[in-house]
């Protein structure tokens, strides 16, 4: 890691992975930033040290900032805790709480990467996609015919969203004004204008489940959320039914749609993000009918600045003791 020279009018920032270099320079303009110039996962210690020797800490999704790492920071110089990320469960935010560290996320810039991604998904699990590719890169086609990998069509059916936040309505404008989806959905609060799509409200994650042809994850990771789409959720989806994960890998009970694909209880799993991610359950690997990703929801060019700018938004207003826009708790 390479310290930038200090200077007394700037606060310092630690910044835990590398941003896209527009996004870095945008940063290093305003405050006396640490990089982490090799862009290797840090260990508990260099997280504790970066966040006691700076004043702002600009972990992001793949750190796990427990109240450890919090408490050196409170103990150090760290003030804020500005995420480069809108997904805030890695986050002790309890502990960021009681230390009066506000956190702020990066929301907004990604809802429309997020929601390519859930419908490249979707059409790579129904048009059979990955397996098309990976049987071509073997050398295995043997040629046009008419019953080769035969998939189904998006149009016409129907897509259930859980949570209906922005990249959830994103999803659901995308189903529907490009591909002729129709739309039910669950939210914990009620939405009164069915998602700009016409879609429908109903009572649970169950009844979606129940009503749809792919199943897309669009909720928070939060302790309420967590396993959400667990074993009787997923013996809701109907045989042959699609569940589409781009949220966390928490919500999704593992073992329990491992279980599901391989016993063909549902049609497949197009998944980017998963349970203790990098690692992968072995188990998922080995299923039908799955397309697994890793975790390229918000991951254009476009979006990863954007998100570094939100960081810097953020720090800014720190900085300049003004209302933090994007304060998450
Ligand atoms: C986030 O920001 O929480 C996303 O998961 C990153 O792609």
């Amino acid at each position: 890691m390479s310290s930038q020279p200090s200077s007394d009018q700037k606060l310092s920032v630690f910044v835990t992975r590398r941003w896209p270099q527009a996004a870095e320079d945008a940063l290093a303009d305003h405050f006396d930033v640490t990089f982490n110039e090799d862009d290797v996962p840090l260990s508990r210690e260099a997280l504790m040290d970066g966040f006691a020797s700076h004043d702002i800490a600009a972990p992001t999704v793949s750190d796990s900032i427990d109240a450890d790492i919090i408490a050196a920071g409170a103990a150090g110089r760290c003030r804020l805790i500005a995420n480069y990320g809108v997904g805030v469960n890695h986050i002790d935010l309890a502990a960021a709480s009681a230390s009066g560290m506000p956190v702020t996320n990066t929301p907004g810039v990604l809802t429309d990467a997020t929601a390519d991604i859930a419908m490249t998904l979707m059409l790579m699990l129904c048009r059979r996609a990955g397996e098309g590719e990976r049987e071509l890169r073997a050398g295995d086609w043997t040629g046009w015919r008419p019953t080769h990998l035969v998939g189904r069509a998006l149009s016409g059916k129907t897509l259930g969203i859980i949570g209906m936040g922005r990249i959830g309505r994103a999803v659901a404008q995308r189903a529907h004004f490009g591909f002729g989806m129709d739309v039910v959905f669950q939210n914990r609060s009620p939405v009164d204008d069915g998602a700009g799509v016409g879609a429908r409200q109903l009572a649970d994650v169950a009844a979606v489940c129940a009503a749809s042809d792919f199943v897309s994850l669009h909720c928070a990771a939060t302790p309420q959320t967590a396993n959400i789409m667990n074993a009787d959720a997923i013996a809701a989806i109907r045989p042959g039914g699609y569940l589409i994960n781009t949220a966390r890998g928490d919500v999704v009970d593992e073992t329990a749609l491992v279980q599901a694909l391989h016993s063909g209880a549902i049609g497949g799993a197009g998944l980017d993000v998963f349970q203790g991610e990098p690692a992968i359950n072995p188990d998922l690997l080995s299923a039908p009918n799955t397309v697994l990703l890793p975790h390229l929801g918000s991951a254009t060019e476009e979006t990863r600045v954007a998100m570094g700018m939100k960081v810097l938004e953020n720090a800014l207003a720190f900085a300049g003791g003004e209302t933090l826009p994007d304060k998450m708790a």
